[in-house]
């Protein structure tokens, strides 16, 4: 991949890739976790080398990318703040031009989405962004297809956004008016989504409700995250108190369609945001929607380096 090549694509936010390339990158997964599931050996990145550099801390994101990478024949950096120069005030253009002449894709864990953005426009790579403060895509990703995996398309379905109006939800609203669905927002006055954050342009895709319940009520999927994200932990006090009524419980589902799944991008605050019963429930798919990190990011990496199979 060359600098200025047409064919370079970052994923920065849900929107840098349209509903088509989301249908193609949904059939590769599926090949993509059959072939695994199978045992089959799949490589076709080796040689490829991904950087990982987490600001912030990570389970399954780096577990994911980590193992996907090595799956498919690459190899991985990983890096932190703490054991970089990026803790020690190098600029974000200079660490963007020096290890994007070193590898061959870039996976970014930060805070402002700013930030990421000036490590992309200097980037001689592809840049994923493995969340910031304002956007998640991969989680949305392997959302998305989790969702599809139990229940088919989730086009014209309703989902049922319960919480803070974060890196999730926006990303959410981003999804929704590109793939045609419709989100429920319940959150606490004063942490209501930003439509202009999250980059929405039709209002239509997303509906703003007072008390959860009324979001859920008929939701395909319900789903929810922490009161509390990375990077805001000073809030924690104030925010247990702003968010005590938005925990799904058993109610919130019972007013969901009969076959809604709940999903959390984890991980999860049980008797906080999401009672023990739904979490551990028969609606949740909680795991799957884990594992899905995995594949969906190998799809996604297959398609930024590699452009589309056959
Ligand atoms: N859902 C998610 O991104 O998990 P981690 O913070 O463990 O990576
Ligand atoms: N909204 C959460 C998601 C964690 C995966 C956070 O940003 O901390």
């Amino acid at each position: 991949m060359k600098p200025g090549d047409r064919l370079m694509k970052h994923f920065l936010q849900f929107k840098d890739l349209r509903a088509e390339e989301y249908g193609y990158l949904f059939e590769r997964t599926r090949i993509i976790k059959t072939r695994f599931k199978n045992y089959e050996r799949y490589q076709p990145l080796a040689d490829r080398t991904l950087a990982m550099i987490f600001e912030k801390a990570s389970t399954r994101t780096r577990v994911s990318f980590e193992a996907g990478m090595y799956q498919m024949g690459g190899s991985v950096v990983h890096l932190t703040t703490g054991d970089s120069q990026l803790g020690r005030a190098e600029p974000i253009e200079d660490s963007a031009r020096v290890i994007s002449r070193m590898v061959d894709l870039v996976m970014i864990r930060t805070y402002e989405q700013h930030k990421l953005e000036r490590f992309a426009a200097h980037s001689r790579v592809p840049v994923i962004n493995g969340l910031t403060n304002e956007y998640h895509p991969c989680q949305i990703l392997a959302d998305i297809y989790t969702y599809i995996e139990h229940r088919g398309s989730i086009a014209g379905k309703v989902v049922a956004w319960v919480g803070d109006g974060n890196n999730m939800a926006n990303t959410w609203l981003q999804a929704a008016e590109l793939l045609g669905f419709t989100v429920h927002v319940s959150t606490p006055a004063g942490y209501a989504v930003d439509p202009s954050v999250a980059g929405v342009r039709d209002s239509a895709c997303y509906r703003v409700f007072d008390h959860p319940m009324e979001a859920c009520a008929g939701a395909h999927l319900v789903t929810t995250d922490v009161w509390t994200s990375m990077g805001y932990e000073a809030e924690n006090e104030e925010r247990r108190k702003a968010f005590v009524d938005w925990c799904v419980d058993e109610d919130m589902m019972a007013a969901a369609a009969p076959d809604a799944l709940f999903m959390h991008c984890l991980p999860a605050h049980r008797g906080e945001e999401v009672a023990a019963e739904v979490i551990d429930g028969p609606q949740s798919v909680v795991w799957d929607e884990a594992e899905n990190r995995l594949h969906v990011q190998k799809a996604l990496m297959e398609y930024l380096l590699l452009g589309r199979i056959g």
